[in-house]
């Protein structure tokens, strides 16, 4: 098995499917977590091959757009690497990542069991959080629906996955409700120093952004 061959097809695969996608889960999305998860699998010693492949294939069906189906994302990845004949040990692998990936509220804790997944999840929050982060915090908003701000709802911690799914929060308070949190839940060293910037970055944009609504 020739493993860049495979992470070509895969990224392929990724760029076809989630092309069009406009929730902030598009295939620039998957691009960004690839070289990011890339850059730390590196600086950590992880098994790049199996990093980059979660990378490219962790939000292949997000459960935000299918209902709430959590189990559709390590299904699709699955079909997709049997169907080019990677190893069953690696699927596995990827799969699980997949599985265990996604943020399910504040308080609701999502270990990973492996370096490489650990890896994978902190490229994912790294994308959610910073100038990019902002950027696609209000994309999704808006294809919610959401307003962007309403002083009279404040934001809230979820104690539960459902009680976060349900959840129709304003906008910004998404930054209070995960964002701002996302720094503290880095597991390598290497994000924890990428998460720094990017978390100060989102300070100074809220001071300006509550600063701005009352005109001061
Ligand atoms: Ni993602």
């Amino acid at each position: 098995m020739n493993k860049e061959y495979v992470i070509k097809l895969t990224e392929g695969y990724a760029r076809k499917t989630l092309e069009g996608e406009l929730s902030g889960h598009d295939y620039w999305h998957v691009y960004r977590v690839w070289k990011t998860a890339k850059f730390i699998a590196k600086k950590e010693k992880a098994d790049s091959f199996i990093v980059e492949l979660a990378a490219l294939l962790h939000d292949i069906a997000d459960w935000k757009a299918y209902d709430g189906d959590t189990t559709i994302g390590p299904r699709l990845a699955r079909e997709w690497l049997e169907s080019i004949e990677v190893d069953a040990q690696t699927i596995s692998h990827v799969c699980e990542i997949i599985n265990d990936l996604s943020f399910k509220g504040a308080e609701v804790k999502t270990p990973m069991r492996t370096l490489e997944g650990k890896i994978v999840q902190d490229a994912d929050r790294l994308d959610a959080i910073g100038a990019i982060g902002i950027a696609r915090t209000f994309a999704y908003g808006a294809s919610k629906g959401r307003e962007m701000y309403n002083p009279s709802i404040p934001p809230k911690k979820h104690k539960t996955f459902e009680e976060y799914k349900q959840s129709k929060s304003v906008t910004i308070n998404h930054f209070y409700e995960k964002l701002l949190l996302l720094k503290d839940l880095m597991n390598t060293k290497t994000a924890k120093k990428l998460a720094k910037e990017r978390h100060k970055f989102m300070e100074e944009f809220l001071d300006q952004f509550f600063d701005k609504w009352e005109c001061k």
